[in-house]
């Protein structure tokens, strides 16, 4: 029995690979999971009524691309998020989660070669491991490009050899960044559009983490590409509930780009594709059209904010991001320091490493783990940053 030669060199997924460094040894103190980035604030009390108000339509297979309710209040969000108008029957379709789009899209747009030679997916190092096994399914080269410190935490593109760069198809790029919590400016993305066009590629933002911030709410790519008259094909946005309403459950998101685009990935996911139950589309509609709850998530997030900054005052390159739930906090040795924390206080968080890819002998995640800050209870959350700090920073 023979098995695809392109998946091969995959690492083996982070959550796996962490169970088999940590769970042979027992936890020094009391368990607290800093791992996976999965919210734990409370979601709309309300979403389960909406649900049960329509579980009758459990009985019918949902329309793929999203009601034309639900399109509407995407396209809503996005015009009231980010100022710009979108034609909801062409230019938008709900996802069963970002995830699944950020894969589907990349095999509905990579062409099969581009100036005569393989393609190039650009992703950030380290980055959502989805990008990679996208750019691996259709054939591209996944071209790794390192977002660190000296880089402000954000790929620098630009930097590429030429030769890359006229064979990319498309460049991933995820702001607010996991795991650094680096937000692209307004320049940051025009730089980048202005690339895109140089040299032909799409790009497709992540932008899952946008409504979790301090202050300023993070800029959004369709607003810069918009303002610069950009062709609306040159990129596609992804956006979820995952992060923003708590409810990574009900596998909500959406892209939206150029409608030739969006037509592309609506066939593709016709054929293949999962839609999302129409019970949950119905809640969905309802939770994109609401701020309330997504107001009060961010205050508790200001909350979180302000316990590491003040766990971690005085601790070099340490402290809450600019946005999203993670810390980035560099250590010595990102697998080292994840099984010392854990052996010796019960704290469990992800090395760096399992995030990224060494490329040149450089793996950009060694030395860094990141911790979520996902928990609901502000005193756990304050124990297991101060036991980081005292274990791994003194
Ligand atoms: C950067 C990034 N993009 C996309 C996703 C996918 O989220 P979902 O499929 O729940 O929308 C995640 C989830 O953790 C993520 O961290």
């Amino acid at each position: 029995m023979s098995f695809p030669e392109r998946f091969s060199k995959l690492p083996e997924y982070a959550f796996p690979r962490l169970r088999r460094l940590l769970d042979s040894h027992a936890p020094g103190g009391e368990v607290i999971q800093m791992t996976i980035g999965e919210p734990r604030h409370a979601f709309p009390p309300w979403v389960a009524q909406v649900v049960a108000d329509h579980a009758s339509e459990f009985g019918k297979y949902p329309p793929n691309e999203g009601t034309p309710e639900l399109r509407q209040a995407m396209a809503d969000w996005v015009a009231r998020r980010y100022g710009v108008t979108l034609d909801p029957d062409t230019q938008i379709m709900g996802l069963n989660g970002t995830r699944e789009g950020l894969f589907n899209a990349a095999v509905a747009l990579c062409p099969e070669a581009k100036t005569g030679r393989t393609p190039a997916v650009l992703t950030p190092n380290p980055f959502y491991q989805v990008y990679a096994v996208a750019a691996l399914s259709v054939g591209a080269e996944p071209v790794y490009v390192p977002a660190t410190a000296e880089t402000g935490f954000l790929p620098d593109y630009a930097a590429l050899p030429p030769e890359v760069l006229d064979r990319t198809t498309i460049a991933y790029l995820c702001s607010p960044a996991n795991p650094q919590g680096a937000v692209a400016s307004r320049e940051y993305w025009a730089d980048l559009v202005a690339l895109a066009e140089k040299h032909d590629f799409r790009i497709f933002a992540d932008e899952c983490y946008s409504e979790i911030y301090r202050d300023t709410p993070p800029p959004g790519a369709l607003e810069v590409a918009t303002a610069r008259g950009a062709d609306p094909e040159r990129l596609l946005i992804f956006h979820s509930l995952s992060k923003r309403s708590n409810l990574p459950g009900l596998r909500a998101g959406f892209v939206a780009g150029g409608p030739r685009s969006i037509a592309a990935v609506k066939q593709l996911r016709a054929y293949s594709g999962a839609p999302v139950p129409l019970p949950l589309q119905r809640a969905a509609e309802m939770v994109w059209a609401e701020e309330v709850h997504v107001e009060q998530n961010r205050a508790l997030y200001h909350r979180k904010y302000d316990i590491a900054d003040r766990v971690f005052a005085g601790v070099e390159g340490c402290g809450a991001p600019q946005a999203g739930f993670f810390l980035w906090l560099p250590v010595a040795d990102g697998e080292e320091a994840a099984l010392t924390l854990w052996r010796e206080t019960g704290v469990r968080v992800l090395p760096g490493a399992y995030l990224s890819r060494e490329v040149d002998g450089e793996n950009p995640g060694r030395s860094y783990i990141r911790v979520a800050m996902i928990t609901d209870n502000e005193d756990e959350l304050q124990r297991g940053l101060e036991s980081i700090r005292d274990c791994l920073m003194s």
